[in-house]
């Protein structure tokens, strides 16, 4: 099976689950394990932070990032396809009880002049205490949704310009902020300056086959250690997924680039097949969204999947291949030949 639903889906190498096997431990709720102390440190250090707390996944660091910013009624701002916001179960009322505004982007992208019309400037006349305060402004970079795009860094900066002139902290979801990266050049530190809370992703294109790490000032990890706890992220002897980790960040980073081109020769081949809708220019990274013109997207992917390519929906006339570290050359070409293949077979009970 030629699997593109997700870069999540990647395998441990024999190399990694050899760095895995030999990791020094300890119980990481005393603050005792040598590995994620090590890999905390490291990647504090790539980001430019001075601190950095391990968690098991993107969707926790994220979170608790969102609490420690935040008291229950407080508002964040994100762009509408945010994954903090929708695929991330509805935690941000669920565990923070906060509000979520949404900002309709650009292929995941608003602009700093759309957050200037989103921030609230209350006359006098105005009492403060009814709207809910705007405690967090989120952007996400690459950007899933939006079909893996790299949020540019002049409009980063600026974007954080406006929000220090407000004094609202901002957040970035980094799952995937090695690839921004890889395809601007523009080392991680140099993102990372710009807000206060950063969250990575090894378990994505990296890798690895768990954890997550926030990083930022020492006393906003301070605090997020205690929700890191509170939301039941203490994983005691976390060193055999933090060696995955660390082997990653150490040897994979470097390959990202690989998966930049193979997604770039996938999406330059779909774009040409009659019934897609796709403008490969668009495709910065690894992540390949697709239009159908008048077809189902359910039945495409159900009919690749019967001959070996595993894609997912993107809403009834969307499809998401995702490349990734498993996936070669051969795989790009064999994926182009069973999507044309099903894209010229008829099926008119799933015309739509
Ligand atoms: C942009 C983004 N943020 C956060 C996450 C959540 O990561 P996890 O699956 O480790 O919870 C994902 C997962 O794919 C993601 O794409």
């Amino acid at each position: 099976m030629i699997d593109l639903r997700s870069d999540t889906v990647t395998k441990p190498t024999d190399a990694m689950r050899d760095a895995m096997a030999r990791a020094d431990v300890g119980d990481d709720v005393y603050g005792d394990d040598p590995t994620v102390q090590a890999l905390e440190a490291r990647t504090a250090e790539i980001l430019g932070k001075e601190a950095a707390v391990y968690m098991p996944t993107g969707t926790m660091t994220n979170q608790v990032a969102l609490r420690t910013h935040t008291e229950a009624g407080d508002e964040i701002l994100v762009e509408s396809g945010a994954h903090i916001f929708v695929n991330e179960g509805g935690a941000p009322a669920g565990l923070s009880g906060i509000l979520v505004r949404p900002i309709q982007g650009e292929h995941g992208i608003f602009t700093a002049e759309q957050l200037e019309q989103s921030l609230r400037v209350l006359h006098p006349f105005n009492p403060s205490t009814i709207p809910a305060p705007t405690k967090l402004i989120c952007l996400e970079n690459t950007h899933n949704s939006g079909g893996g795009t790299v949020w540019p860094l002049a409009s980063i900066r600026e974007i954080a310009a406006l929000a220090r002139t407000h004094r609202i902290p901002l957040h970035l979801d980094g799952a995937r902020l090695w690839h921004a990266s890889a395809a601007s050049g523009v080392p991680e530190a140099d993102y990372a300056k710009e807000f206060d809370t950063v969250s990575v992703c090894f378990s994505k294109g990296l890798g690895a086959p768990i954890g997550s790490v926030l990083a930022g000032a020492s006393e906003p990890i301070a605090r997020a250690r205690r929700f890191k706890q509170m939301f039941g992220g203490g994983f005691r002897q976390a060193g055999v997924v933090a060696a995955a980790a660390l082997y990653a960040l150490e040897n994979h980073r470097a390959d990202l680039s690989n998966d930049h081109k193979r997604a770039a020769t996938l999406a330059t081949g779909l774009s040409t097949l009659p019934g897609v809708e796709l403008d490969a220019t668009r495709v910065e990274t690894n992540i390949i969204r697709f239009r159908l013109n008048d077809r189902s997207s359910f039945d495409l992917v159900e009919r690749c999947h019967a001959k070996g390519v595993h894609m997912l929906p993107a809403g009834r006339h969307a499809a998401r291949a995702v490349v990734h570290r498993d996936i070669d050359d051969e795989a790009i070409q064999t994926t182009l030949s069973v999507v044309k293949h099903v894209l010229a077979t008829e099926n008119k009970e799933n015309r739509v």
